[in-house]
């Protein structure tokens, strides 16, 4: 006995763990700390797991009022149980070059990385903001690399699939000429224009817009983002090609006019199933739930997956989704992830997992203080 307890005791220093720190639930909203003891900077994050470990990758938050502004990169944390994070460093870097646009100073949020198995080689998507230009650019940014921790390699940032209309749009909304001047912001009128492409029109030339995202690969292997696109109006969902660094071209409007962000994908007995929020920047607003026979649609809302307190479900538990990990020996069982913001100090938001459990065919969310993966 007393030889195991010493040799624990060593394995825990080798690893830089103490007995302390050692973390055996979630608490959602506490302060998480990773197994150096200092906070989790991994904002609007999502996770891959690899071989036997979890990789989680997020947006480092600075303290202030500036603190939404990419001033290191993409950070990375591993873990073997989901409740001891390892700091893995910094995955992707932002570019100390004045000319770059990935400089410190630019934004960077969302970020999602997954693998590549003809190419061996993992893809790191983002929401792309220039220094300087506030949300104006909206535009998805690149990177790949060799191990998953990194370092990755920015490869460009840009619109999406300039000059190409999504599938099976129809010949009414192509050709229409009504331009955003025309319309009173926010009108019925204006809403319906959206619906009918407004928006789309706008960016064909351009490229499609593109902010809140999230990636997903599917059983055939097939990868695909999913981004909030046409002013957040319409999310779009773009297949990528087959090194998950590009695009085939073939892309598809989800909820036209529906005001989506925070979209997050992911697949249960042969269905689609999405979490998503409203548009009210940093604040919390009613969660929403949709499902699919095909990733690419029809869609169809399932409404607030929430089961709370009014104040609750109005906030999904004061918190913006961000991405769900399948978990368990068969990936059976799912693990909702979401942010709860604090404005006034980015660094400071929490994080909020929570158990997806199912309402017949709805996947629905309660709060738990502190629980478990059973
Ligand atoms: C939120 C979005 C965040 C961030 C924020 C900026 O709506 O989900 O990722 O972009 O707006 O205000």
């Amino acid at each position: 006995m007393k030889a195991f307890v010493k040799t624990t005791i060593l394995l825990l220093f080798a690893t830089n763990i103490s007995l302390a720190q050692l973390n055996s639930e979630f608490e959602p909203g506490a302060l998480w700390k990773d197994t150096e003891g200092n906070f989790i900077n991994a904002h609007g994050g999502g996770i891959l797991k690899h071989s036997d470990t979890y990789y989680w990758f997020g947006e480092i938050k600075e303290s202030g009022k500036n603190g939404g502004l990419a001033l290191k990169g993409v950070s990375c944390y591993s873990s073997k149980d989901l409740y001891n994070w390892k700091n893995e460093g910094i995955a992707l870097k932002v570019i100390q070059d004045t000319t770059s646009m990935l400089q410190s100073g630019c934004i960077i949020e969302r970020p999602k990385v997954i693998y590549n198995d003809k190419t061996k080689k993992f893809v790191m998507w983002f929401h792309h903001e220039l220094k300087g230009q506030g949300y104006a650019a909206a535009m998805a940014g690149c990177a790949v690399a060799d191990n998953i921790t990194g370092p990755y390699k920015y490869l460009f940032s840009g619109r999406i699939n300039a000059g190409v209309w999504p599938v099976g749009i129809s010949k009414e909304i192509k050709e229409d000429t009504l331009q955003d001047k025309d319309l009173k912001k926010g009108s019925e009128e204006w809403k319906l224009a959206i619906i009918n492409g407004l928006f789309l029109r706008r960016d064909f030339k351009g490229g499609q817009m593109s902010r809140d995202m999230s990636l997903f690969v599917d059983d055939d292997k097939k990868g695909y983002l999913i981004t909030a696109s046409e002013d957040n109006q319409t999310l779009h969902l773009h297949e990528l090609s087959k090194d998950y660094t590009g695009f085939t071209g073939k892309f598809y409007r989800i909820f036209p006019g529906g005001r989506n962000e925070g979209p997050a994908i992911f697949k249960k007995n042969g269905v689609y199933y999405m979490f998503s929020s409203g548009l009210t920047g940093w604040k919390p607003n009613p969660g929403k739930s949709a499902m699919a026979k095909s990733i690419t649609g029809e869609w169809v809302s399932l409404g607030n997956p929430c089961r709370g307190t009014d104040e609750e479900n109005k906030t999904t538990f004061w918190s913006q989704s961000t991405f769900v990990l399948p978990v368990g020996k068969k990936s059976e069982k799912y693990i909702f992830l979401a942010d709860r913001w604090k404005s006034e100090d980015l660094k400071d938001s929490r994080y909020i997992w929570l158990p997806i459990e199912f309402e017949r065919e709805k996947p629905i969310l309660k709060w738990l203080d502190k629980w478990k993966i059973k």
